[in-house]
C-alpha cells in the first residue's frame, strides 16, 4: 500500500493562528517513521499553495453575522485538494491529507467521492455541522460536513460537493460539544451520531465497530476524518477547540487499529494540530502514531 501524504497548510477556517502549521509539526513528529513501522510506503507529496491570511482582504476576517469567514480562500484551498485527493486515489494510493483545520475535510472528501460511493467516520468532539447562517463562529472549520453533503447558503461558493458521500454512511464518534441547532440538524439528519456518552456505556470497540459498519455500509470505500480534539485535551492540548471528556490514550490507539483492520479505507486526514498552542509537540506526536495504528502497526 502507498500512502500519499498531502500537507494542508491552512487555518483559514477557523480564529487561532499556527494550525496552519500542522503539516509541519507532524512531519517533524516523525510521520514518515511512524508510517514504515506500519509497513507502508508513504510518499509525500509536499504541502498544497496556501495563500497567507495577511496578504488577503482584512474584510473576509470580520464578516456580517450568517456568513462564513474566509469563504473565497477556503474554496480555493479545497478545489486544489480535492484534485490532489481525487488524483492519489485514482493512482491506487491512499492519500493522508495533514491539515490544517477541519475545512480542509471539504477538499478530501469531496475528492475522495469524486468518482465512487464513500461512507466517512468523523472521529470528533464537534459535529462540524453548522451553515453559515446556523454557526456562532462564521468558522468554516465547523462546517465542512454541512457543505459537502449540499446543506446551506455558501453566497454563490459553489463547493465540490461530493456527490458519490451520503448521510447514511456518516458516523460520528466521540461527539461531547455541538451548538444548539447543529444538534437539531444532526437528529434531523439520516447521519449515525456515537457521542462520548455511548462509548463510556458500550466501550471503544462497540463503538467503533458500529461506526465503520455504517460508513462501509453498500460503498467503495470509507474516508477517516481525525480531528485530534476528539482525543481528551490532556494527552493532546495542541489543538484551537479543546472540549474536556475525550478518549484516552488507549482507546483512540484500539479505535485506530480497528480502522486498520477493516482494510476499506480509502483516504484519510488527521487535523487541527495546532504546535503553537503546543509545548513540546506532543499532539503532532500523538497524531502520527495514531496514524501508524490507522495503517496497520501492531505491537506483535
Ligand atoms: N461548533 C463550533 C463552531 O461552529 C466549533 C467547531 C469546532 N470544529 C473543529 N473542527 N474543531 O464554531
Ligand atoms: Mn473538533
Ligand atoms: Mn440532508
Ligand atoms: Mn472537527
Amino acid at each position: 500500500m502507498t500512502v500519499r501524504i498531502i500537507g494542508a497548510p491552512t487555518d483559514y477556517g477557523q480564529d487561532r493562528r499556527g494550525v496552519d502549521m500542522g503539516p509541519s509539526a507532524i512531519r517533524y513528529a516523525g510521520l514518515s517513521d511512524a508510517l514504515s513501522s506500519a509497513g507502508v510506503d508513504a510518499a509525500d507529496a509536499g504541502d498544497l499553495a496556501v495563500p497567507r491570511a495577511e496578504e488577503r482582504d482584512p474584510d473576509a476576517r470580520t464578516p456580517s453575522t450568517g456568513t462564513a469567514k474566509f469563504l473565497q480562500e477556503i474554496e480555493e484551498v479545497t478545489t486544489a485538494l480535492a484534485d490532489r485527493v481525487a488524483d492519489s486515489v485514482a493512482a491506487g494510493e491512499t492519500p493522508l491529507v495533514l491539515g490544517g483545520d477541519h475545512s480542509v475535510a471539504i477538499g478530501s472528501l469531496s475528492g475522495s467521492a469524486r468518482d465512487a460511493e464513500v461512507g466517512a467516520v468523523w472521529f470528533d468532539a464537534h459535529g462540524d455541522y453548522n451553515t453559515p447562517s446556523t454557526s456562532p463562529s462564521g468558522n468554516v472549520h465547523g462546517m465542512p460536513l454541512a457543505a459537502v453533503l449540499g446543506h446551506g447558503d455558501w453566497e454563490g461558493v459553489e463547493w465540490a460537493n461530493a456527490p458519490g458521500l451520503r448521510e447514511e454512511n456518516v458516523a460520528y464518534v466521540g461527539l461531547r460539544a455541538l451548538d444548539d441547532s447543529e444538534r437539531e440538524a444532526i437528529r434531523g439528519s439520516e447521519m449515525t451520531a456515537y457521542t462520548m456518552s455511548d462509548i463510556d456505556e458500550r466501550g471503544i470497540t462497540d463503538v467503533v465497530g458500529a461506526a465503520l459498519t455504517v460508513a462501509a455500509d453498500g460503498v467503495d470505500g470509507v474516508h477517516v476524518s481525525l480531528d485530534m480534539d476528539w482525543l481528551d485535551p490532556t494527552i493532546a492540548p495542541g489543538v484551537g477547540t479543546p472540549v474536556r471528556g475525550g478518549v484516552t490514550y488507549r482507546e483512540a490507539h484500539h479505535a485506530m487499529e480497528l480502522v486498520a483492520e477493516t482494510d476499506g479505507v480509502r483516504s484519510m486526514e488527521v487535523v487541527e494540530v495546532n504546535p503553537v498552542l503546543d509545548e513540546s509537540n506532543e499532539t503532532a506526536e500523538l497524531a502520527t502514531e495514531l496514524v501508524a495504528s490507522a495503517f496497520g502497526k501492531r505491537i506483535l
